[in-house]
């Protein structure tokens, strides 16, 4: 197969910042995106439904109409369930973020007690709207490379029995852990995957020297769990679905004695994405991860447009880096050759 037509994909878990980096990379979702689920760790925080209109509209002014941001709104322990009933009503928000406090890039505002938060989950379970779960425990006891596979027994678990009804997407799983709880479970519970984890395992970022443009958050585990998260992700399974986090910083924050976490792979992610399908086998279980999956779990139609593939004998290029006005951003590099571009 040289040529491969999908339905317009979407991206179910996106970092578009704001100001100049927002106007530099926004562009590289929207070309080959229809929809994205904007994540809200902006600083500060998008925690009402006003403020996620007012974001809406400014990534709005810089994409254009051909790409619809769909908002969420960072629940924090003061978060007041009427305002994300009423939000979510009037079609601002689709989805609310759980951010642990502490886990991850602008996270400080998260949740610690989870208690102060069962008000808002309740009315999000009553109204139908989906919770995104950013899976990982901060205790300073627990291992970096365990902090997933705990928050499952320790937090989503839990969560999930005292609260039926409530939908969960649990966010960019890196471990097989994740992979088997989610398959144990009912359809109420989905996970994102991102390009980088279906590439990457530890090693990229260790051996060799640091490599601060692998570096994200949940960290790449060891090698069977990105064998999972590629079993998951080409199964077909309609609880898998692409959520890139493509999460851009400018270089100077990635390569600096304490690097922020996040990989930029809005550029090429879709290229990527081609060749780990066509390496499984599986080009045809594609366009299932990529866009149909995600409307399934949202309760969205799938795409009326689409999006064609097609595979070059000879490598295809990228930019290395993507310049805003908020410094240059390295594109994720998967340390392979190219051969898939969108057409
Ligand atoms: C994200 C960011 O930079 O905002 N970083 C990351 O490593 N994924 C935050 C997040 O999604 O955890
Ligand atoms: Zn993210």
């Amino acid at each position: 197969m040289t040529q491969l037509t999908i339905p317009r994909p979407d991206d179910w878990h996106l970092h578009l910042r704001d100001g100049a980096m927002l106007e530099g990379i926004a562009p590289e979702s929207a070309r080959h995106f229809a929809r994205a689920i904007i994540m809200p760790n902006l600083v500060p925080p998008v925690v009402t439904g006003a403020q996620a209109a007012a974001y809406r509209d400014r990534i709005r002014a810089v994409t254009g109409d051909g790409f619809t941001p769909l908002m969420t709104l960072y629940l924090t322990e003061d978060t007041d369930p009427a305002d994300v009933v009423a939000a979510h009503r009037d079609g601002i928000i689709t989805a609310v973020k759980l951010y642990p406090a502490g886990a991850t890039t602008n996270s400080a505002s998260g949740v610690r007690d989870f208690d102060r938060v069962r008000p808002v989950l309740e009315a999000m379970a009553d109204a139908g709207i989906p919770l995104c779960c950013h899976g990982e425990v901060t205790d300073a006891d627990i291992d970096i490379f365990d902090r997933e596979a705990v928050f499952i027994d320790r937090v989503l678990d839990p969560i999930r029995r005292k609260t039926p009804g409530l939908r969960v997407v649990m966010e960019h799983i890196t471990t097989a852990d994740a992979v088997a709880y989610v398959q144990s479970q009912s359809q109420d519970l989905g996970a994102t995957i991102t390009t980088h984890h279906l590439v990457i395992n530890r090693n990229h970022i260790l051996v060799g020297g640091i490599k601060p443009h692998y570096y994200c958050l949940p960290v790449a585990k060891r090698e069977s769990h990105r064998l999972a998260l590629v079993q998951a992700a080409t199964s077909g399974d309609a609880r898998f679905f692409l959520g890139t986090d493509s999460a851009p910083h400018s270089d100077d924050a990635k390569e600096n004695a304490c690097g922020c976490a996040g990989c930029f792979t809005a550029t090429n992610t879709m290229s990527i994405l081609a060749h780990v399908f066509e390496a499984a086998g599986a080009l045809d279980k594609l366009d299932a991860f990529a866009s149909r999956n995600g409307p399934g779990f949202y309760r969205l139609p799938v795409n009326e447009g689409t999006l064609t593939l097609e595979k070059f004998d000879t490598p295809v290029a990228y930019p290395a880096k993507i310049d805003t006005g908020a410094g240059p951003v390295t594109v994720f590099d998967p340390g392979f050759p190219l051969h898939w571009r969108v057409v």
